[in-house]
């Protein structure tokens, strides 16, 4: 149960100027300011297109500090920091916040911590792979330990944009392409971050993001447009934002992009009437990152106080990094053109927060505090290894190339086997690189017999004198994440040469990618022996693939996003609606000229060193729902983890429907040889879709239900549910 303090907003909002008010809906992060007379991201550029030098941007850079901005922060006139994640600064902040405003009304500080603080687990995107609640929910308590040991007090995560498109970046920061996985990772990663009190000192807030529909951006560019049916918004993306929110989560970031023509920052349709009143939101919504001031460039506001009155009277309350509400809402206010009761409610909603965080009991990070929360403790480790072997997708195995032998003599290739600080992948801002352990690393650590060359160096001589030979390849950490779109998703040019040189010695070649997004890398899947899929793993990165390809962990994570065989397949995802001239072999159907219709890895896919197999599938009809049970039998000659998953096909309806809906899944562990049962529950409530009126309406016909591995190997019952 959450705690009231209705009261107390009501009576300190009311000893409150109307300065003090819109000082509580500011946010700024520090700057940075030395002998420089443009700002500093004008200076990067001069230095990116030539204007300066590197040496003469260097020299100024010597001279710049960071800027918090103190004298406003007296003055009553910000309420939050962002990118603030050292207890020290937090301290001396939050001191002149509590001890020299006329209020005393402490500072909030929001962070993005989205896979770990210091202890830096698996990107989102591979650790959805694991397809396990409960260690999501963990690695985020241990982020949350972390964080707010480092003074943090809120986390813009989780990301829960469902994304099928390959090209866009931030893919690596969410779940992937399903509705179902993206809920029950964005509702597990809440309780972890929160806790189960937010007051408590290791608690931090959940700030959802990026609410709406982000990942669904045209051509996969970021911070484009988007434009789809209500039927599909409500259908294929609202719904993990909405499970987000009935799992607690106190603060909502609206999207960069528009929805239809209106960006999310000042859409009162998303803001007001579906998240407030539809969905009884009654948290934070802070705008992204100078996105209210982004709506002139958009062209839905003629200039920053036209952008202020829009995103104030669509619910916005926070302005992150704009400055626009701090310049333009007095001169609103005091015109009419904004309530003041707009105001209150917004100010509200940032002194709630703060009340139940408990910041008015304790606004600082305490040295007790820190000290019974060390960084990087042993236990946080061994948590962020075992997220990273879960997180682990081995693609292609031919003859039992892997697991290898602990007498195996290893030729190691590839600058990414080696470079711990690529470890982390994107938004990792609090890790420090040298936590990480490399492949490299964690080979020697085990006297593992191996020899490594960068660039390719002394290959012919490496390869001679290796029984295997492991290729590293894939993208660098800056490769994904936040305005890193890519047009062509294939392997770099030089990475597919070194992968070349390798396969014409004649010794099985290993490709290990770090990536954070599916490549299209057909040729590599023709020719590697073997392809381990090792996305971004984080601190323990090294460790992870060691103890894969050497068997000491038998692989079990499955594919969250499709791997397109082409990058002009992108977006390509699982669940598609069927055409009325589904692909084939004739050419008049719906297919490509220059590139095969199916993806390259399915969703759901996922190897391991030994094999399942799926028998009686039973499906019984429930009160609230279908009850699946499936038998999975151990065919192999190791234990093993299964993600039994679950997709049903509507055949008919009053809108076309997809090919194939995940509605369940779980995992069983098997011995060699033992079967076992899997149960899996299907609601009818998730079998409804909106008509073409966008009326919700409940499913009733036949119904195809399919269980598997991944979406492609499964068997099939049919089912009337009248
Ligand atoms: C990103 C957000 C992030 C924010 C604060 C923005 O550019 O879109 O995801 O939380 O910056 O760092």
């Amino acid at each position: 149960m959450r705690k009231n303090y209705e009261k107390q907003i009501r009576e300190l909002r009311e000893k409150m100027t109307l300065e003090e008010k819109i000082g509580q809906l500011q946010q700024c992060g520090p700057s940075l300011v030395g002998a420089f007379e443009v700002s500093f991201e004008e200076l990067l550029d001069m230095m990116f297109d030539g204007r300066i030098s590197q040496e003469e941007f260097d020299k100024l850079m010597g001279t710049a500090e960071q800027d918090y901005r103190e004298e406003e922060l007296r003055a009553g006139k910000i309420g939050s920091y962002n990118g603030i994640g050292d207890a020290a600064t937090v301290n001396r902040l939050q001191k002149i916040a509590v001890e020299e405003t006329r209020l005393g009304i402490p500072l909030l500080f929001g962070y993005d911590v989205i896979h770990g603080f210091r202890t830096v687990t698996p990107i989102p995107l591979a650790e959805s792979c694991a397809w396990d609640p409960v260690l999501w929910e963990k690695t985020a308590r241990v982020a949350a330990e972390e964080a707010t040991a480092g003074g943090v007090h809120l986390t813009f995560a989780p990301m829960v944009d469902v994304a099928k498109d390959a090209r866009w970046g931030r893919i690596s920061e969410g779940a992937g392409e399903d509705v179902l996985l993206n809920s029950a990772y964005g509702a597990s990663k809440v309780k972890g971050f929160q806790g189960e009190d937010l007051a408590k000192e290791d608690s931090m807030a959940a700030c959802l993001k990026h609410f709406a529909a982000y990942g669904a951006i045209e051509a996969g560019r970021d911070y484009n447009r988007v434009d789809m049916s209500m039927q599909r918004l409500w259908e294929e993306y609202l719904p993990p934002y909405k499970a987000c929110v009935d799992a607690g989560a106190r603060a909502v970031m609206p999207a960069f992009n528009d929805i239809n023509g209106v960006p999310c920052t000042v859409n009162a349709r998303l803001l007001r009437d579906i998240l407030r009143k539809k969905w009884g939101f009654d948290g934070l919504v802070i705008s992204d990152s100078n996105a209210i001031a982004e709506c002139v460039s958009h062209g839905i506001a003629e200039d920053k106080k036209d952008a202020s009155r829009q995103a104030i009277l669509a619910g916005t309350d926070m302005d992150m990094s704009s400055d626009s509400y701090i310049e333009h809402l007095k001169e609103l206010i005091e015109s009419g053109e904004v309530a003041e009761s707009v105001l209150d409610e917004a100010v509200d909603d940032v002194l709630r927060l703060k009340f139940e965080l408990g910041l008015f009991e304790q606004p600082y990070q305490t040295d007790e505090a820190r000290e019974r929360r060390t960084m990087l403790k042993p236990e946080y480790r061994a948590l962020a290894l075992e997220a990273a072997e879960k997180s682990i997708v081995l693609l292609k195995n031919e003859n039992h190339t892997l697991p290898l032998k602990p007498e195996t003599r290893v030729g190691l290739f590839g600058t990414l086997a080696a470079d711990k600080g690529q470890m982390t992948g994107a938004w990792a801002i609090g890790a420090d690189p040298e936590d990480c352990v490399s492949i490299a690393e964690a080979l020697e650590a085990k006297g593992i017999s191996y020899q490594y060359s960068a660039d390719g160096a002394d290959l012919e001589k490496i390869a001679s004198e290796s029984d295997v030979l492991i290729a590293v390849v894939g993208e660098s950490k800056e490769e994904s994440g936040e305005a890193a779109s890519r047009a062509g998703i294939t392997l770099h040019p030089e990475h597919l040469a070194l992968v070349r040189k390798l396969n014409a010695t004649g010794k099985p070649v290993v490709a290990v990618l770090f990536n954070g997004r599916p490549l299209a890398i057909p040729e590599l899947d023709q020719t590697a022996s073997a392809i381990v899929e090792a996305w971004h793993l984080g601190a323990e990165a090294g460790p992870a693939v060691r103890n894969v390809l050497f068997g000491d962990v038998n692989p079990s994570g499955r594919l969250t996003t499709t791997f397109p065989a082409a990058a002009g397949q992108c977006p390509m995802y699982y669940a598609h609606m069927n055409t009325g001239r589904p692909g084939g072999k004739s050419k008049f159907t719906s297919k490509y000229l220059d590139a095969p219709v199916e993806p390259l890895y399915s969703f759901g896919y996922g190897l391991s060193y030994t094999a399942y197999a799926y028998e009686e599938l039973k499906i019984e009809k429930a009160e609230n729902g279908l009850r699946v049970r499936v038998t999975v039998r151990n065919t192999g000659d190791r234990s093993g983890e299964e993600t039994v998953q679950c997709y049903v096909q509507v055949p008919c309806a009053g809108r076309v429907r997809p090919v194939r809906e995940l509605k369940a899944f779980t995992k069983i562990t098997l011995e060699p040889g033992e079967a076992g049962q899997a149960a899996l529950e299907i609601a009818y409530d998730s079998l409804g879709y909106y008509d073409r009126e966008m009326n919700w309406t409940p499913y009733e016909g036949k119904l195809k239900v399919y269980v598997g591995g991944n979406v492609k190997d499964t068997i099939v019952e049919e089912i009337h549910l009248l």
